[in-house]
């Protein structure tokens, strides 16, 4: 069953074709993984689809709904949320805060919540809430620790868990193991495994394919604006085209 899918979605930048007709689709449940060169249109996708850019062409459909050009916080609130690494005056908070922050504000503005204070005298259950996603994600043992002092494997933890508190149905992430170490990273993608047995969708873009290929379902690759090539890891990997597009850096 399909969660998400894009028909012929173009994002253009003066003239550039960032996204020229891409036709995706996520199934329910799945880890699905974009892959290609620099400057491919990877980001320029998922930020088509979150909101934060209006497409010049094409279809959004989510969950059979279209939500093509909705604004961020519409997109949100169909149960679509992608992370963004923790801004700096977040990371003064501990992570059970991080959390409480997150609950209602992700697809809002996260520091007006912080600027306004709302994360102070929330109910218990959100409390309980948030030790239940650090537990899952195995970080409740630093709940209290100010997040600047977390690596950064388990700052992406967080994000998860600021994600999670939202209880989306599909989290999108760019390159959510850049710069963590591989032992962390593939923790990160256990748990990622674990998330789809509990009915979230994951859509991923991620340049260390060493790591993830063994995690994912089905990779989507891109070159200039375009699907060149999709399957299950195996057959990516063994696809011409695609050993091509990564030879020739585009
Ligand atoms: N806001 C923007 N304004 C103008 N051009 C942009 C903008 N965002 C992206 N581009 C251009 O669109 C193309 C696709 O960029 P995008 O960031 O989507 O690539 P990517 O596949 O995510 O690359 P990387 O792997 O390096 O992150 C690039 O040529 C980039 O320079
Ligand atoms: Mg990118």
């Amino acid at each position: 069953m399909k969660i998400l899918e894009t028909r012929n979605l173009s994002k253009f930048f003066d003239g550039l074709k960032a996204l020229n007709g891409v036709n995706i689709e996520v199934d329910k449940r799945t880890l699905t993984l974009i892959i290609g060169p620099n400057g491919s249109g990877k980001s320029t996708f998922i930020n088509t689809i979150c909101g934060f850019y209006k497409p010049d062409g094409g279809k959004v459909y989510f969950e059979g709904k279209d939500v093509t050009g909705l604004p961020p916080n519409k997109i949100y609130e169909h149960g679509i949320v992608r992370t963004f690494q923790t801004p700096q005056p977040l990371k003064k908070l501990t992570v059970l805060e991080n959390l409480l922050v997150a609950e209602r504000h992700v697809g809002e503005n996260v520091l007006n919540a912080l600027r306004y204070g709302k994360w102070l005298g929330q109910e218990e259950e959100l409390v309980e809430k948030a030790f239940r996603i650090l537990e899952f994600l195995k970080i409740d043992h630093l709940w209290d620790r100010e997040s600047y002092k977390l690596s950064g494997g388990q700052l992406k933890l967080v994000e998860v868990g600021r994600a999670l508190m939202t209880n989306p149905k599909l989290i999108v992430m760019d390159e959510p193991i850049a710069g963590v170490a591989p032992a962390l990273a593939h923790d990160i993608f256990r748990t990622f495994i674990d998330l789809t047995n509990k009915e979230i969708t994951f859509l991923i873009v991620e340049h260390r394919l060493d790591i993830v290929m063994s995690y994912v379902d089905y990779v989507y690759v891109m070159a200039n604006g375009r699907v060149i090539s999709q399957g299950k890891p195996e057959e990516v990997m063994n696809d011409p085209k695609v050993v091509e597009v990564y030879m020739g850096g585009g």
